[in-house]
C-alpha cells in the first residue's frame, strides 16, 4: 500500500479515508516535509515545495496543493522530476469574490473607524459630517486580472451600479457583454479606477508589480483592495501611500511574510487587514480538500488530474 502525505489542518474537512487503496500520513504545518517513499503530497498554500523538497520525495507522483494560488511550488522542478502538480480552481471563486466586496464596503464605507468610535466609547452621536465615505454607484472599479475571481468581483459590481475596467494579459468579451466592463492598460486603469482590486497569480512576472510608482499614478482619495498574494505589492509602499493620504484605504487579505503582518498597515485606521480569510467558508475549504484528494486519486489510479498546473 503506498503512502499519501496530507495536511493534518485538513483532516476535519475530509472523509475518514480520503484516498481509498492508499495509507495516510498527517502532516501539520509546522513540520518539515519528510523524507520517504511517498506518492503524493497534499499540502497547505503555506508550504514550500521546491527541488530540496522534491528530491527528498523520490516516488512522488502528485502535488495536490490545497489552493488555487500555486506559488509555493516549484512548477519546473516538478516537471523535471514528472510530478504532477494540481491546484483547486473553481470550487473557491465566490467565496473569494465575496470576501473581496466585503473588504471593497468595508473601506469604502469605513467601517473600522466607525466600529472604534463605538469601541472606545468615542461616540458623540449622529453628525452629519461623520466617517463619510465612497458612494460606489457610478464609481469605478478597476479589476486587475479578470480570470475567474476577477470576473465573479466584477459581477457582483454591476449590482452596485460601478462602472468596471479591467486589466488582463486577455480580452474578456464575454465579461464585457454581460458587465460592460471595459479593457484597459493597467496605467490608465490605475488613474481612472476609484477601487483597485487585485486578482492575479504570484509569479517572478507580477511580484512587487504594485509599488510606488503605481500608488502614485492611483486617484487621490482612492482604494486599494487586494486578496490575491502579499508579495504583489510593496508594502511599505503601501503603507507610505496611505500615510501621506494620497490613498483612501485599502482591504488586505494577503501579507508577503505570512503570518507575520506589517504593523504599520493592521494599525492603520484606514487599513482593514485580515488573516487570509478568502476562502473561508466551510462548504467551500471542503469542496477544495476533495478536489485535492480526487486529484490525487486519479493520478495514483494512472488517470489524468482533475486540475493540473504546468509551467508556462
Ligand atoms: C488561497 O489563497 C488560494 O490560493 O487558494
Amino acid at each position: 500500500m503506498t503512502a499519501v502525505l496530507i495536511a493534518s489542518e485538513l483532516r476535519q474537512l475530509l472523509p475518514a479515508d480520503p484516498v481509498p487503496g492508499h495509507r495516510v500520513e498527517w502532516l501539520a504545518a509546522d513540520e518539515p516535509t519528510p523524507s520517504g517513499s511517498y506518492a503524493a503530497i497534499l499540502p497547505l498554500l503555506s508550504r514550500r515545495i521546491g527541488p530540496a523538497e522534491l528530491d527528498r520525495l523520490p516516488d512522488l507522483q502528485i502535488v495536490a496543493n490545497c489552493a488555487v494560488g500555486y506559488d509555493n511550488i516549484d512548477l519546473e522542478a516538478a516537471a523535471e522530476r514528472g510530478v504532477t502538480v494540481t491546484n483547486t480552481p473553481d470550487v473557491l471563486t465566490d467565496a473569494t469574490a465575496d470576501l473581496t466586496w466585503a473588504l471593497i464596503l468595508a473601506v469604502a464605507r469605513r467601517l473600522k473607524e466607525g466600529e472604534a468610535l463605538l469601541a472606545e466609547d468615542r461616540w458623540e452621536g449622529w453628525h452629519p459630517r461623520q466617517l463619510l465615505g465612497l458612494e460606489l454607484r457610478d464609481s469605478t472599479l478597476g479589476v486587475v486580472g479578470a480570470g475567474r475571481i476577477g470576473q465573479a468581483v466584477a459581477h457582483r459590481a454591476v449590482g452596485f451600479g460601478m462602472r468596471i475596467l479591467y486589466a488582463d494579459s486577455e480580452a474578456r468579451p464575454g465579461l464585457e457583454g454581460a458587465t460592460g466592463a471595459e479593457r484597459a492598460e493597467l496605467p490608465d486603469l490605475l488613474a481612472r479606477s476609484d477601487v483597485v482590486t487585485v486578482h492575479v497569480p504570484s509569479s517572478p512576472q507580477t511580484r512587487g508589480m504594485f509599488g510606488q510608482e503605481e500608488f502614485a499614478r492611483m486617484r487621490p482619495g482612492a482604494l486599494f483592495v487586494n486578496t490575491a498574494r502579499g508579495d504583489l505589492v510593496n508594502e511599505t509602499a503601501l503603507l507610505d501611500a496611505l500615510d501621506r493620504g494620497h490613498l483612501g484605504g485599502a482591504g488586505l487579505d494577503v501579507f508577503s511574510e505570512e503570518p507575520n503582518v506589517p504593523e504599520g498597515l493592521v494599525r492603520h485606521p484606514r487599513v482593514m487587514a485580515l488573516p487570509h480569510l478568502g476562502s473561508a467558508t466551510t462548504r467551500t475549504r471542503e469542496a477544495m480538500a476533495a478536489l485535492a484528494a480526487r486529484n490525487v486519486q486519479a493520478v495514483l489510479a494512472g488517470l489524468a488530474p482533475l486540475t493540473p498546473v504546468a509551467p508556462r
